[in-house]
């Protein structure tokens, strides 16, 4: 058998805080809930998924530096670091799989500071606005990516 891809799924500051962060914005699921949800859709499509949160700017550079050697494929919530990082954009510049940057909310249906995204350049695609269901997308969006699609 294949061996399967592995994804890392990375979360940035705050969202640790799901389930009671301004829930009429993100929702009423946890960061574990959404775990939850990623390990069920990578195991329907044949992916395996590293789930990771840190509200730490230079260890999320860190670990976007290891899934070089350790990952096929990134999906990436920066939360407030997507604003403002050019050290996340630069680390994921060197990641040369595919990248999803992902976003609960619609970044540009709310303020101005957030329209504007550091780490899109770097990015294969963008998903916001879904949720957590929008983690699932970007799992299908990466396996799609894997496979030539
Ligand atoms: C966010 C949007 C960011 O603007 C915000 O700072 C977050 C969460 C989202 O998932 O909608 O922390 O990335």
């Amino acid at each position: 058998m294949a061996e399967q891809h592995k994804v890392l799924v990375l979360n940035g500051p705050n969202l640790n805080m799901l389930g009671v962060r301004e829930p009429e914005i993100y929702g009423r699921a946890t960061l574990a809930d959404i775990e939850a949800g990623c390990q069920k859709r990578a195991a329907a499509l044949g992916l395996s998924v590293e789930f990771r949160q840190s509200n730490n700017e230079g260890e999320l550079v860190t670990w976007i530096q290891q899934a070089r050697q350790s990952a096929d494929g990134i999906v990436i919530n920066a939360g407030a670091f997507t604003h403002t990082s050019v050290a996340l954009l630069d680390a994921l510049s060197l990641f040369e799989k595919p990248i999803i940057e992902l976003h609960l909310s619609n970044i540009y249906a709310r303020e101005e500071f957030r329209h504007r995204s550091y780490i899109s350049p770097a990015a294969s695609g963008i998903i916001c606005g879904f949720g957590a269901s929008g983690y699932e997308l970007a799992l299908d969006a990466i396996k799609r990516l894997l496979a030539g699609d």
